[in-house]
C-alpha cells in the first residue's frame, strides 16, 4: 500500500518523514533502520537531531544499515556516504558508531560481506529511500533485472551528471558504487521515500503509477508487501496530482 503525504514545502514534508521514522524508533528502541544519502534526507535528519536533542527519541540501541557507497572513496573523503552520514546524523545523536553499517567504498569485493551484515540484522524495520532522476533507489540503476543482493554497480551517465554537483568536476565523480540490492530493500517492514522539487515530479509518477519494470527500479515498490510512505512536497507531487488527483 502506498501512502502519499504531501507537504506544502520540503521542510513540512521532511518533518512528516522524520515523524514516520521516529514512530518506529519510539515503538522499538532497538530498531534496525535503513538509511539513505543524497540531498533529499538532509532536512529529515535535521529534524531527527532536533527530536533527539529535545529528548523525544534516542538512537542508543538503534542499528543502522546504509544503502550504498561510492567505490574508491575512503570513509574520510568528504563526498563519501560514510562521511555524509557522520556529518548529517551520526555525530549529532547518541547512536553507537559500532552499530552503524555502510558498504566500504574501497573494496570491490565487498558485496558478500555486506550481504552478511544485512542478514545479521535480522530484518530492517524501516528503510529510508530517496529516488534518482532515472528512478534508481540506492544505486540500483535502470537495468534488465532487479538485483536481489548487494552488487557492484556501474553508474549511468545521468547519475554521474546528477551527482557531479557535489564534486569539484565531473571527472572526480566515481563511476562505480556498491549498492544494497532491490531484493534486500523489499524485505524491510516499511519503506519511507522522500522526494522534493519539480525535478522529481515525472519520475515519481512513473515509479508509482507506471508499469513495474527494472527500467524504473523504484516501480518495484508498487509490489511492496507493507506500507510505502512517500513524503514529498507539492512540486514533486505535481504530475501525480494532475494525472491521479484521487491518490493524494
Ligand atoms: C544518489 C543516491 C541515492 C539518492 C539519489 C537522489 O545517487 N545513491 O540513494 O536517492 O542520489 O539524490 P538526491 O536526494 O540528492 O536527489
Amino acid at each position: 500500500m502506498i501512502r502519499i503525504v504531501c507537504g506544502k514545502t520540503e521542510q513540512e514534508a521532511s518533518v512528516a518523514a522524520a515523524n514516520v521514522m521516529a514512530d518506529v524508533i519510539k515503538s522499538k528502541s532497538n530498531a534496525v533502520i535503513g538509511l539513505a544519502t543524497g540531498s533529499s534526507p538532509i532536512n529529515m535528519y535535521k529534524e531527527l537531531i532536533r527530536m533527539y536533542e529535545a529528548g523525544e527519541i534516542s538512537f542508543k540501541n538503534v542499528k543502522s544499515v546504509n544503502l550504498d557507497e561510492y567505490v574508491g572513496l575512503a570513509p574520510d573523503h568528504d563526498q563519501s556516504y560514510a562521511y555524509f552520514m557522520n556529518e548529517n546524523l551520526f555525530k549529532s545523536v547518541d547512536i553507537d558508531k559500532a552499530n552503524t553499517n555502510l558498504p566500504s567504498g574501497l573494496a570491490e569485493a565487498e558485496c558478500k560481506r555486506y550481504d552478511a551484515v544485512i542478514e545479521s540484522m535480522g530484518g530492517v524495520d524501516i528503510q529510508l529511500l530517496g529516488i534518482g532522476n532515472n528512478g534508481h533507489i540506492g544505486f540500483n540503476e535502470p537495468d534488465t533485472h532487479f538485483p536481489k543482493t548487494t552488487s557492484l554497480v556501474e553508474l549511468t551517465d545521468s547519475t554521474i551528471d546528477a551527482n557531479s554537483r557535489f564534486f569539484a568536476s565531473r571527472e572526480l565523480v566515481p563511476t562505480k558504487a556498491i549498492s544494497m540490492g532491490i531484493g534486500q530493500i523489499m524485505k524491510a517492514d516499511k519503506i519511507l521515500l522522500v522526494a522534493f522539487g519539480k525535478g522529481k515530479s515525472e519520475i515519481l509518477e512513473k515509479a508509482f503509477f507506471g508499469p513495474v519494470t527494472p527500467e524504473v527500479p523504484a516501480s518495484v515498490l508498487q509490489f511492496f508487501k507493507g506500507e510505502v510512505v512517500v513524503c514529498a512536497d507539492e512540486a514533486a507531487l505535481s504530475v501525480i496530482k494532475e494525472k491521479h488527483p484521487e491518490a493524494i
